[in-house]
């Protein structure tokens, strides 16, 4: 007996309250708390693996190194080896940029041990998460009804969406008595279109007839029409960006939703980056359109202030989706069998945390209208400082930008002169912003979601260019 129960003891110390675990809580809020209110975290860089391996040795053994020693080797070792993406100066890529509220509250989401894939063990966290897609489906203009899930990214917003948008067109015709189409499935987005998007083309094993933007970057409604007509009921859905990744451009949503009264498709909005401006006056104007979409995704770890790493998926019709994703086993029928609200049933995958928590948390603390606010901020920021490098001697922009993405020239730079230059940047801990390309030629880019970051940020960076 009293084998037993010592037996029980060790194999429960990692789980048991007692002083080791109250050490290790201690110490890791600790870590938590000065990181979160740190004013002065450095940008950081990469490492090499032989040189992290030098440093930190092995840091997984039979025995354990204690927590102590584990999160020193993070905090001093691994911290400084990552890059820290929601620093004002880091405008590389899309960058992060979580509100406090959001990042504390992420702690909460792992403390409760919270499921989040069905109303039965989640009801509580999936209605706050539903109120966050509620809203938003309100912003986006999307009709009562519409609703969806967070999931962990853009790429697997898009595929589960695109797996609803196939599935809808195939049970349609499958009602006609009709098999798929002759030639196969085949999707339609700009050229310009995230590579997430053919991504989930070749999981799905569909075409996609990429059709080239315009010289402004924007997909055009009569080349998606002249698409249609070419390929006719292959095409069972049509992408249209909301705010491209490499420019931020939209594309024209108000033109292609319109086709959608001469021709039967799935209207997609990928909004991962760009949808957020629909919050501002200044960039709404843009998504004309977007209330007639059937699926649209923005994720909120891009430019709605949530950490890593959550997309909300939202579609018109959730009834479309869910017949698309239940998943049916034995073990699941206590969930299946009821009308309850399950987030697992609207994307592809089951097990889920309920990762919009964070997002509710920072929305109902602050108020959608700091929202508004930041989202103007940065939209402001990058027409200021778009008419800055227009007025620079030696710079040029590539393209006008439309939201927060600002794309430039320097004149007579080459490949190697952005990287050099872009390599003391970050060497010198000013700032993260890297080469990038149009058409073959190299360029650089700033992308602008921290309302941290000012004009004088910027500037210091156009300064360093002379
Ligand atoms: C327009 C667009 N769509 C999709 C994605 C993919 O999103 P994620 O990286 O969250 O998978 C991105 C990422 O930058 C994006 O900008």
């Amino acid at each position: 007996m009293s084998d037993d129960t010592t037996q029980t003891n060790t194999a429960a110390r990692m789980h048991s309250v007692t002083d080791e675990t109250r050490g290790i809580v201690d110490l890791v809020l600790d870590y938590s708390r000065r990181r979160i209110l740190a004013d002065d975290t450095p940008l950081d860089h990469p490492s090499t693996e032989a040189e992290l391996k030098r440093i930190a040795g092995a840091t997984i053994t039979e025995e354990g190194l204690g927590a102590r020693r584990a999160l020193g080797l993070f905090e001093h070792v691994f911290a400084p080896a990552c890059i820290t993406t929601d620093h004002p100066q880091y405008l590389s890529f899309i960058p992060s940029a979580p509100s406090k509220a959001a990042i504390a509250f992420d702690l909460v989401v792992s403390s409760s041990a919270l499921y989040g894939g069905s109303w039965m063990e989640g009801a509580g966290a999936v209605h706050a998460e539903n109120e966050v897609l509620d809203w938003l489906a309100s912003e986006f203009g999307l009709p009562e009804g519409a609703g969806g899930v967070f999931v962990q990214g853009g790429t697997i917003g898009n595929l589960s969406a695109l797996v609803a948008a196939r599935d809808s067109a195939r049970a349609a015709r499958s009602e006609r008595g009709l098999g798929d189409p002759e030639g196969g499935w085949a999707m339609v987005c700009s050229a310009e279109a995230h590579s997430s998007n053919k991504s989930a083309a070749r999981v799905m094993d569909v075409d996609v007839i990429a059709v080239p933007g315009g010289d402004d970057g924007v997909l055009h409604a009569d080349a998606v029409r002249a698409a249609l007509e070419e390929h006719g009921d292959r095409v069972f859905a049509v992408v249209a960006t909301g705010g491209s990744t490499n420019f931020g451009i939209v594309d024209d949503i108000a033109g292609i939703a319109a086709l959608k009264d001469e021709f039967d498709f799935w209207l997609h909005i990928d909004g991962a980056y760009g949808l957020t401006a629909m919050l501002s006056p200044l960039g709404r104007p843009f998504f004309e359109g977007v209330e007639r979409a059937d699926s649209v995704i923005v994720d909120p770890h891009k430019w709605l202030f949530a950490p890593y790493d959550v997309c909300a998926l939202i579609y018109r019709d959730p009834e479309l989706a869910r017949r698309a994703h239940t998943q049916h086993a034995e073990y699941l029928d206590t969930l299946t069998e009821t009308d309850d609200w399950a987030p697992s049933d609207y994307s592809i995958q089951l097990t889920r945390r309920p990762r919009g928590l964070p997002m509710w948390f920072s929305l109902a603390t602050y108020g959608v209208a700091a929202y508004r606010d930041a989202v103007t901020h940065s939209l402001e920021l990058a027409r200021q400082i778009a008419a800055e490098i227009e007025r620079r001697p030696g710079l040029r922009l590539v393209r006008d930008p439309q939201l927060s993405v600002v794309v430039f020239e320097r004149d007579g730079w080459e490949r190697g002169d952005y990287d050099r230059w872009s390599a003391k940047l970050l060497e010198e801990q000013r700032a993260f912003v890297v080469p990038s390309s149009h058409a073959g030629r190299p360029n650089t880019r700033f992308a602008i979601v921290n309302p941290r970051t000012t004009f004088e940020h910027l500037t210091a960076i156009l300064d360093s260019m002379e």
